[in-house]
């Protein structure tokens, strides 16, 4: 077996949380399209599919290494919130979260000198730095913009391709 069961059910825990962010941000998108804050609603729905294809990622690799995948249950997202800037926070908090998650892994996978994971989930410590990234600007810009939320829907407009161009880390 290339990689301990241990390591696979870890693995396994994750594909979870990262269908879990995918269903949070299709949340998030929804409440903003709802807010009418539409370039900010798309750039969320964009980033729930990207948790999707993380997702996607760790299932190939249980499945290339020859573990069985099984996905625990996704706890529901949440869907109400008090304002936007909430929302946005509760992103950047979901990706600091999910990093501390990431380095718990590669930290196992260190423990059990398995260095097809640590390799693996180098990608994924790469690719959580600019995750966190962007949603800190987005909660800065947000912060700024105050009760004027057009202004935070005029930076997505103009700048949100370049921020998601950064959060996008090469194969
Ligand atoms: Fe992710
Ligand atoms: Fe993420």
């Amino acid at each position: 077996m290339l990689v301990s069961k241990k390591v696979t059910g870890a693995i396994n825990q994750q594909i979870g949380n990262e269908f879990g962010a995918s269903l949070q941000y299709v949340s998030i998108a929804s409440y903003l399209s709802e807010e009418g804050l539409i370039e900010l609603s798309s750039f969320f729905y964009k980033q729930a599919e990207e948790e999707r294809e993380h997702a996607m990622r760790f299932v190939k690799y249980v499945v290339d290494s020859g573990g069985r995948v099984e996905i625990p249950a996704i706890p529901a997202p949440r869907h109400s919130f008090k304002q936007v800037l909430e929302a946005l926070e509760l992103s950047l908090n979901w990706e600091r979260e999910v990093t501390n998650q990431i380095t718990a892994l590669y930290e196992l996978a260190v423990k059990e000198s398995d260095y097809l994971t640590q390799n693996f989930l180098s990608w994924f410590i790469k690719e959580q730095l600019e995750e966190v990234s962007t949603m800190d600007t987005l909660v800065k810009v947000g912060k700024r913009a105050k009760d004027n939320l057009l202004f935070l829907e005029e930076f997505v407009a103009r700048h949100g391709d370049k921020l998601r161009a950064e959060g996008e880390s090469e194969e």
